[in-house]
This record gives structure tokens, C-alpha cells and sequence, in this order.
């Protein structure tokens, strides 16, 4: 709900569970008064106005009437907690936006015009966004001293404790103007007691826990390599200190958006905290010509007051029920065998059709063939960008046949975004792909990135893919994306628009995921990029799970699913079980459990042993995983980072039905060990399977299952399933 008192000027945006507020200063500035646990009157400014009479160097000079002049209103222009700073004005903190003007100068200093609330949220066209939902919006329009518009979209969620940010900057001017930074938030913290959690990372190690506490100057967390990144990822959360999973006010952030981003976390002279997240400003200079307009991406706010685990569950929320395509996700999703880690480029027809046989006596439901089946590609030096199949290779139409006759799903692998030079599609264009403009250019993978931002690859792209799906009919890509880009120098764009590549190669991959989405609406696409390295809200807006490590090893792979599943749901988290040799399959499959669950293996060499574990499990993901593990409500229970356990847990949403898993590195010596549970009913009644006992909700939330009477050697991981009980059962 969102409020405005004419007479304060204070605008309240609450859903009961916390509570946003803005006032409109006498300068047409937007103060943030107050970010966090509910309130029930937010009228009363002065007191929620901070440092009030603090404004000795708050002072403005009058160029008309020659005089200088106190600001009046108590506002303090250079530290007042904001919505918005003015960039090339007092105020020294980083700006979110940066325009340089038609006459050179770089001041951008938007003031107040008026407001409107809207129901829903506005889309933003062309990129992924929030699908709406129980949400109202403030769209504030702002206007600067060279007439230029803005427009500053802030949003709540009624039904969870999401804010929105995003702004539409439009030039209604004869002039065009150079964008030179445009970013989708600021947040100001009135102070900087907070610890800031972010995942940085790189391949095989994605989103690796980093937590520091918020320190004077600046910090920031980035991404220049035209995806959001293995190094990086565009999720992070700020706890107040001593914050854990249930206790503490969490905060956390997130981008809708797949390319270069920029998080600043600045914590000011004064010790508040100053955060500015959007599209990174590195060599971003976009042209806005008279009658043009420029949207950013939404940033999405998560806030919870009683805990992390109330933070993370809130971007859950949203992540499922408003941004991934609810179309696909819904569904109840087949268990997907995936080819590549059993044999790489190397397979035939034959091999693949034993591999279908094979998984069909693990309960593989879809055969996904990856990379090697088209162009010239038997390893990977050639054949990205011609998507045709490799018929010496493999017969595609009789694997596809054979899946169909034993009624399984077909899916394949591409690499849309991708070309080598030893591909027909280099050959006759060379120029489609990014090379830069010197004599060398950085090849990794053998391969070179498309030039995204020409509309005539996008095309090309399109017409090729859309050609196989049209003769093969698929039921799932996997979308791959294994370099990132060096050269962003598009042949396609004049020189002055070259600080425009980065952030339209984002804009060319959207666009070509929109027109499949939309001539082929029940494809589902899986993201990957070397396993995790496009983790982020864009992608997964259009994608309902992504890939997240190219490391199935399980002790590595707890990991990264426990940290990933901190922002994201763990149905978007592709794990499949593989063959390593570090735990035994029913454990490996456990672990995937929580998470997309699949398999990456050859088939051929399982036991009869392996089998059983595979089947067990797979039969529990057939009971539970659609409402326990991808709708239900996720807590972490232990943090691998901080002892030698692993445990999460998930409950249905109805509260009847928890699966636990929880794993130890190394052996466990400890003798008393109580695994505390949540998120189930303090008055029912649940057995658990683990120690075959009937307790209440209120006795595994506070005691917990006795988890000391075993022996635990090095990966002893156990499920434990939980259902409630009639009290005369
Ligand atoms: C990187 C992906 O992460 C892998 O799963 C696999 O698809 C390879 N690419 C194929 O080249």
C-alpha cells in the first residue's frame, strides 16, 4: 500500500511487514526517511528527519537576487540520505545517473515535478522484468534544469517484502545528451552497522561466500565482462551485525539483468552507507538523441527483519511467482539425463541410443545431448555458429525417435552467442563476430563472441535456430555461453556509439530469447555459461534454471548450492549426479536433490548397486521435489562455511511435508548433535524417517532430531523425510 500526506509531503509504501518512506523536500529532492520493520504512522517527519539542525554547510548562492541562503526545510544537501543524488552539485557521494549535457557540463540534478501510484508494475520494454504481481508502484516524475524527464519507479509488493527500483530517463530536448551512467538504485542507510555478504568466484567455483563487514570508503563488486559472472555474481545482502538465518535484519539486492553491473557500497565521513547497483558505468556512454528514451534494469530490494533466511525466501518468492516463466516452470519437470560428462565430443548414434536405454533404468524422463552433434564440431575448435546436425556423426532423427517411442523428452545443446573461426558462418562473415579493430584478437575456446548488438546476427541466429527446432521439435535447450567478451568493438555501431556495446550485446541476447520465447513457448530453455557463469535474474526470467557449476563434485557442489540458493530458489539450480569418485551415488544424489536433480554420467558403467541408490531417490523426487523442494520454503540450517556440516531444509507450503539433508566434510567427532528444524507447525505432530520418531513442530524447532548416534565418517549425508501425523494415527 502506498500512502501520501499532501501536507508532510511523506509517502509511506508498507505491506505490514516493512515499511519504505520518502518525503519531498522544499527542494524538490527525494530524502529517504526510513527503510525497514513496519510502521503504522510515518507522518510525523521530524522525527524521523535525521541530524535536523546539522546544516552548517548547507548553504546556496542565489545568482538572480546576488545572495546566499541557508536551506531551509533543515535539508543538508551533501549528506541527507537520498533517493537520488544530484551528480556535479554539493552532494559527493556517487550518483546513480551521469549525464553529460548538451553543453559539456556534467550536471544532472533531478527535482521533484509530481507523482502518480500505479497498480502493477510498468514493464521494461525489451529486457526481462517483474511479471507484475500484488504490487503497487510510485512512478515520481523528475525534471532537471535542461528539461530532461525522469522517471523514478519505485515498487512494493504486498503479498512479500520486495521493493523495486528503476528509473526511465526520456529527452523531450532538441539536444541529444551522453549517458554516461544510469543506474537503477541508490540506497541510503542511515548508518553503516551491517555486514555485507557477496559471492564472487570463477569456474568450477561459483559464488564463493565472501563476508566483510561495511568499512569507511568504498567497496564494490563488479562485473566488465558483458555477463554477470562466475567472478562476481549481481546477488548480495547486507546483515546488521550479528544477523544470522533467523534473527537480524537482512537486506538483500539483485539486478533483472545478465551484463556488466556495478555494486558501490559506499560508507560516507559520517558513517552512513551509501549504495549505488546497475549497469556498470565502465565505457558506457550511450547516445540519448532528441525523442529518444532510456530505461534501466528493475533492481529488486529484499528485507527481512527476522533473519537472512526471511530475506532470502522473500527473493524466492519473487524470483518464483514473478519473474521466471511460469508457463515452463509450473509444469512438473521430467528427470533430465545430460550427455556431456559421459562422453564429451566423443559419441556416435549407437553410443547415444545405449545412453537412453541406459537412463531410462535410472528413471531419465528427458535425454538432453550436448555439445558436438552440428557443424564440423568434434572438439572445440570448430563448428559454433552453423547449427545444423553433424549427419556423419549421428543420426539425429532416429535418436529423437527412439526418445519418443520410449516416451521421453528430447533436448539438445546450443551456443547461440557464439562463433568459431572455423565455423562456415565465420567464413562468409567474419564480421559478425567481435574482434576488435586491431591485428589481434583474444580467442578463448577457440572461439569468438557474436556481434549481439548487430540485429543482423540476432537474425541470423534466429533463422538457424528456429530452423532446427521447426524439423527437430526439442523440448528443452540448454543454452551455453562459454567465453566472455575483450573486444567490445561493434563493426555494426558509428564511433560515437561505442560506449553503447556492452549494454546492447545484453540487449541483442534478450532479443533473441524473446522472439524463441514467443514462436516456441513451451520450449524450455536451461542457462549455462562454463557452467555458472551467467547465474542472474535476466537470464532466469527467460530461463527457469540455470546450470550453476560446471563442479558436480560433491564437496565442492554443496557448496555452491547452498551459497546459490542464499538469492535464488533452489529450482532454478541445475545439479545433476555425476560420476565422481568422491561419494557414492546415493549421496551425490541426495545433494542434486536439493536442487534441479538430474544425471551426467555413463549410463553404461553403473552398477546394479549404483541403480538402486539412483532409483530410491529418484522415487522421492517424484513424491516431493515439485512441492517440497521447488514450491516449498527453504531454510538453511547449516552453513558449510562457518563448521563441517551442510543442511537445508524444505517444507512444503501447506506445512505437512520437510525434507532435510545434511552432509559432514570430514568426520564428525562431536557427541551431542541436535539438527534444530523450522518452519513447520509448533502443533502438529510429524514422524521423521530418520529416527523412525513422532514429535511435535515445536520439539524439532527447539530440541531437534538427535543427530549424535552415529558414527559419521567423511560424507555421511542423510536425507530425512518428515510428514505430519494425525494425533491418532
Ligand atoms: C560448458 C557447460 O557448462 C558444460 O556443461 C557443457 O555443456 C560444455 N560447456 C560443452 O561445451
Amino acid at each position: 500500500m502506498i500512502r501520501f500526506n499532501p501536507q508532510t509531503k511523506v509517502l509511506h509504501l508498507t505491506n505490514g511487514k516493512m515499511s519504505y518512506v520518502v518525503y519531498v523536500n522544499d527542494y524538490g529532492y527525494l530524502e529517504t526517511l526510513y527503510f525497514g520493520a513496519p510502521l503504522t504512522d510515518a507522518d510525523d517527519i521530524h522525527c524521523l528527519r535525521r541530524s535536523a539542525e546539522w546544516h552548517d554547510s548547507s548553504f546556496y548562492y542565489d545568482k538572480k537576487s546576488g545572495k546566499e541562503y541557508r536551506h531551509s526545510d533543515c535539508y543538508m544537501s551533501n549528506t541527507a540520505p537520498q533517493e537520488l543524488s544530484a551528480h556535479a552539485a554539493m552532494d559527493k557521494r556517487y550518483a546513480p545517473l551521469v549525464i553529460r549535457q548538451a553543453d559539456g557540463g556534467y550536471l544532472t540534478d533531478f527535482r521533484y515535478v509530481s507523482h502518480t501510484v500505479l497498480d502493477g508494475v510498468p514493464d521494461v520494454p525489451g529486457m526481462p522484468h517483474a511479471r507484475g504481481g500484488d504490487c503497487q508502484t510510485v512512478d515520481f516524475l523528475l525534471c532537471d534544469g535542461y528539461g530532461l524527464q525522469l522517471h523514478y519507479y519505485l515498487s512494493i509488493y504486498n503479498d512479500k517484502n520486495i521493493l523495486l527500483k528503476s528509473m526511465l530517463l526520456v529527452n523531450d530536448t532538441p539536444h541529444t545528451v551522453h549517458l554516461l551512467r544510469a543506474m537503477s538504485l541508490q540506497l541510503d542507510l542511515p548508518d553503516a552497522q551491517w555486514e555485507w555478504t557477496h559471492f564472487c568466484g570463477r569456474w568450477q567455483k561459483e559464488r564463493d561466500l565472501v563476508r566483510a563487514p561495511l568499512i569507511d570508503g568504498v567497496q564494490s563488486i563488479s562485473s566488465n565482462r558483458a555477463r554477470s559472472s562466475h567472478e562476481e555474481n549481481p546477488f548480495v545482502y547486507f546483515s546488521r551485525r550479528g544477523a544470522g538465518p533467523t534473527a537480524g535484519e537482512a537486506i538483500g539486492l539483485n539486478l533483472i539483468y545478465s551484463g556488466n553491473f556495478a555494486c558501490r557500497v559506499e560508507v560516507t565521513n559520517y558513517g552512513a552507507t551509501h549504495i549505488t547497483y546497475g549497469i556498470s558505468d565502465e565505457d558506457f556512454d550511450w547516445v540519448l538523441a532528441s525523442g529518444q528514451r532510456f530505461h534501466t534494469p528493475q533492481a529488486v530490494v529484499a528485507y527481512s527483519a527476522d533473519g537472512e533466511d526471511g530475506m532470502s525466501q522473500a527473493m524466492h518468492d519473487f524470483i518464483k511467482q514473478n519473474l521466471v516463466n511460469r508457463r515452463l516452470d509450473d509444469k512438473t519437470k521430467p528427470i533430465l539425463f545430460n550427455s556431456w560428462e559421459g562422453c564429451f565430443f566423443d559419441f556416435d548414434t549407437q553410443r547415444v541410443l545405449s545412453y537412453i536405454d541406459d537412463g531410462r533404468t535410472i528413471g531419465m524422463e528427458m535425454f538432453v545431448l550436448d555439445d558436438g552433434w552440428f557443424g564440423a564440431r568434434n572438439d572445440d575448435t570448430a563448428g559454433l555458429g552453423d547449427w545444423r546436425v553433424n549427419t556423419d556423426k549421428v543420426d539425429l532423427k532416429r535418436v529423437v525417435a527412439h526418445c519418443r517411442q520410449c516416451g521421453i523428452q528430447v533436448g539438445i545443446w546450443f551456443e547461440p552467442e557464439m562463433i568459431n573461426y572455423r565455423s562456415d558462418l565465420f567464413r562468409a562473415h567474419p564480421e559478425y563476430a567481435l574482434t576488435g579493430n586491431a591485428d589481434q584478437a583474444s580467442c578463448i575456446r577457440h572461439q569468438f563472441h557474436l556481434d549481439m548488438a548487430n540485429p543482423a546476427v540476432v537474425d541470423e541466429v534466429y533463422r538457424q535456430l528456429s530452423a532446427f527446432f521447426d524439423e527437430y521439435h526439442p523440448d528443452y535447450i540448454k543454452w551455453d555461453y562459454n567465453r566472455i567478451v575483450c573486444e567490445h568493438y561493434s563493426s555494426a555501431l558509428p564511433a560515437e556509439r561505442q560506449g553503447e556495446v556492452y549494454h546492447r550485446l545484453t540487449l541483442g541476447y534478450y532479443h533473441l530469447l524473446e522472439r524463441i520465447t514467443a514462436h516456441y513457448p513451451d520450449l524450455f530453455i536451461e542457462g549455462c555459461a562454463s557452467g555458472g557463469g551467467r547465474f542472474d535474474l535476466g537470464t532466469l526470467y527467460y530461463a527457469p534454471q540455470i546450470w550453476a557449476s560446471d563442479e558436480s563434485d560433491p564437496a565442492q557442489r554443496m557448496e555452491i548450492n547452498y551459497t546459490t540458493s542464499l538469492g535464488y530458489p533452489l529450482s532454478t539450480i541445475g545439479a545433476h549426479v555425476n560420476a565422481s569418485p568422491v561419494a557414492n551415488y546415493r549421496t551425490k544424489a541426495i545433494l542434486a536433490l536439493f536442487g534441479t536433480y538430474g544425471y551426467e554420467m555413463n549410463p553404461n558403467r553403473l552398477t546394479q548397486e549404483d541403480r538402486e541408490a539412483l532409483n530410491e531417490v529418484a522415487d522421492v523426487y517424484h513424491r516431493y521435489h515439485k512441492d517440497v523442494v521447488e514450491n516449498g520454503t527453504l531454510y538453511h540450517l547449516k552453513n558449510p562455511y562457518l563448521g563441517n556440516f551442510m543442511s537445508m531444509q524444505c517444507v512444503s507450503r501447506d506445512r505437512n511435508t520437510s525434507l532435510v539433508v545434511i552432509i559432514n566434510r570430514k568426520k564428525e567427532l562431536d557427541r551431542f548433535r541436535y539438527l534444530k528444524l523450522q518452519g513447520l507447525d509448533d502443533d502438529k505432530l510429524y514422524h521423521n524417517d530418520y529416527e523412525n520418531a513422532v514429535h511435535t513442530g515445536e520439539y524439532y524447532r527447539k530440541i531437534g532430531i538427535n543427530y549424535s548416534r552415529e558414527w559419521l565418517d567423511e560424507f555421511s549425508c542423510r536425507l530425512i523425510v518428515l510428514k505430519a501425523v494425525d494425533a491418532n494415527e
